[in-house]
């Protein structure tokens, strides 16, 4: 997948005349952490969209041509004060269907970005945060393998979940980062108790983005602070978990042991929760996750490589690449995910 992002926060111009002014922002678009460009043209839309309503207020097409790093786009619009409206920027082709399950199925998709409100009133410059919408949510940042683990087939899921079965579903997310699988998750299971949880500096995002999740009937979100390199806070280590989700943190090999560490502190008061891993290899190093969790005494009963959707034909050089899903137990329950 490849990301439309911005890299200067959308600002406002008025021209002397305060009948119309113009939107502009640098965006570029790359790989999901920023390592290779588009390189191949694509007619990019700035569309200016009005909060109440949806109704556009003022559109303009762009050309990404093979070669770039950035481009400034910019968007005319009458009376600037009228309506909080946002900047939707996306691919001309597409029909911004930017839904975790089309994202991770859809070829050649190149996610779109939004930009926050912007209010416009009596203001000479706006300025206002780099953000992602998807489906209600407003997202910071997307990564393939969150996308990819945001799209798990949750009936299949809630099946899977044994312990669960008769009662209410326990989720925790380690690591939730702006939330996109908690969130997600928590959309489409009924009767959940989704606790997202990352280190203090991602509170904000997952808060604002909690703000805007519509949970699905029955079911609570919320966040705790918990850092795997400290005790776990008597409010968790007390609960019993169904499922412990981790997308895209196996990255760095010395937070390894301690993340580890945290599931099984986890899994020994929740013996039969499972432990739903989503993982875009970035380096061999990242392996040790492996030895680590299987010497706490982890079985892995299951493991599915998820094809990203290929990139071939906007010349990307990562094509080939899968995101992997893996279950992990401590004890062989002989269920397998349809994921
Ligand atoms: C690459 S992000 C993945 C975010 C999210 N799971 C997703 O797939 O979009 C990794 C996350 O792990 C969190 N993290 C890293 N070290 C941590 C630690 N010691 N304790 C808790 N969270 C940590 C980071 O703050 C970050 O949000």
């Amino acid at each position: 997948m490849r990301y439309i992002r911005f890299l200067k926060y959308p600002r406002c111009s008025y021209p002397r005349k305060q009948d119309s002014s113009t939107i502009t922002a640098l965006i570029t678009i790359t790989s999901d952490l920023g390592e290779s460009f588009c390189s191949k043209d694509v007619t990019i839309a700035a569309n200016l969209v009005r909060d109440k309503d949806g109704e556009s207020m003022g559109y303009k097409v762009h050309q990404w041509r093979a070669g770039m790093r950035n481009l400034l786009v910019d968007v005319n619009v009458g009376d600037i004060t009228a309506y909080p409206m946002k900047l939707h920027i996306a691919a001309k082709y597409q029909n911004g269907d930017d839904s975790c399950e089309y994202l991770s199925n859809a070829g050649n998709y190149i996610v779109s970005a939004w930009s926050e409100t912007l209010c416009l009133l009596g203001k000479s410059t706006i300025e206002c945060m780099v953000e992602r919408r998807d489906a209600g949510l407003i997202l910071m940042s997307f990564l393939d393998a969150g996308i990819t683990a945001g799209a798990i087939d949750v009936a299949s899921l809630r099946e899977t979940l044994a312990t669960a079965k008769q009662r209410r579903l326990n989720c925790i997310e380690l690591g939730t980062g702006c939330g996109i699988v908690g969130l997600g998750l928590a959309q489409a299971l009924p009767n959940c108790d989704m606790l997202l949880t990352d280190l203090p500096e991602a509170m904000d995002v997952v808060k604002r983005n909690m703000l805007s999740a519509r949970p699905a009937p029955n079911t609570t979100i919320n966040f705790e602070v918990l850092d795997w390199g400290k005790d776990l806070p008597t409010t968790i280590s007390s609960k019993e978990f169904d499922l412990i989700l981790v997308a895209d943190c196996t990255y760095n090999p010395s937070s390894m042991p301690s993340l580890v560490c945290v599931l099984a502190t986890l899994a020994r008061r929740s013996p039969g929760a499972m432990v739903l891993l989503a993982q875009k290899v970035r380096h061999s190093s990242e392996a040790i996750f492996f030895e680590h969790i299987a010497e706490s005494g982890f079985i892995q009963n299951d493991h599915v490589a998820i094809p990203l959707p290929s990139d071939e034909e906007l010349g990307f050089s990562d094509d080939s690449e899968n995101v992997d899903i893996y279950i992990f137990q401590t004890r062989n329950s002989g269920d397998s995910l349809r994921i």
